[in-house]
């Protein structure tokens, strides 16, 4: 059984889409232990306790610094003894000594075919509108392993998702998400529970 955590900020459809295809049967072999937010005011959090699942918020806000964040973050990610982390729009940068103790287990969603629109600034709706800028015809998601770059790691999975004519970002995103995000990521965690990647 693979024991996941997965890291949220906002509304949490992706974390939605994970809770939803375990009670499905579209990922097996897996147990969620908790749900971590930076954001006490987090949908996503909500969406967790709804389902029973323990809902925790953790806030840098709430430190006197960012070291001192940072080893809290990681002492509490600690205590969950997790098989596999799961960024899905989770908005606070990973502190270098968590991606190398777990390295090749945190795994991110990120809403653009990576190497384009990805990196530092590129979160949200502001991938969307810079993929809208340039004009490309054809985007999509990616799924990848975390290392201690943004957005560097290894790629597992990607799905292509056409742009439409009259598309605004926000019209764009949710055609994102819906073709992409919501599929590859449940999709990702199930193949590594499962020993298929
Ligand atoms: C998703 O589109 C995710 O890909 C993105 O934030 C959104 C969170 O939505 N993540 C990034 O941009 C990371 N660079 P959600 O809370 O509804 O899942």
């Amino acid at each position: 059984m693979l024991r996941i955590g997965v890291m949220v900020s906002g509304g949490g459809t992706n974390l939605q889409a994970v809770m939803d295809a375990m009670d499905s049967g579209r990922i097996t072999n897996t147990e969620l232990a908790v749900v971590i937010s930076n954001n006490a005011n987090a949908y996503a959090l909500e969406r967790a306790r709804l389902r029973g699942i323990e809902a925790v918020c953790i806030s840098p806000k709430d430190y006197g610094s960012r070291d001192a964040f940072n080893e809290a973050f990681l002492a509490k990610v600690d205590g969950y003894h997790l098989d596999l982390i799961v960024l899905a729009g989770f908005l606070v940068a990973i502190p270098e000594a968590m991606t190398r103790k777990y390295e090749g287990r945190i795994i991110n969603i990120h809403p653009s075919l990576i190497p384009s629109f990805c990196g530092k600034g590129y979160y949200g709706l502001k991938v969307h509108e810079a993929a809208l800028a340039r004009g490309v015809k054809v985007t999509g998601a990616t799924v990848h392993y975390v290392d201690s770059g943004m957005d560097t790691g290894p790629i597992i999975l990607q799905k292509a998702v056409e742009v439409k004519k009259g598309d605004t970002p926000e019209i764009l995103q949710k055609r994102v998400m819906e073709e992409a995000e919501w599929v590859i990521l449940p999709q990702a965690i199930h193949m590594i529970a499962n020993q298929l990647v």
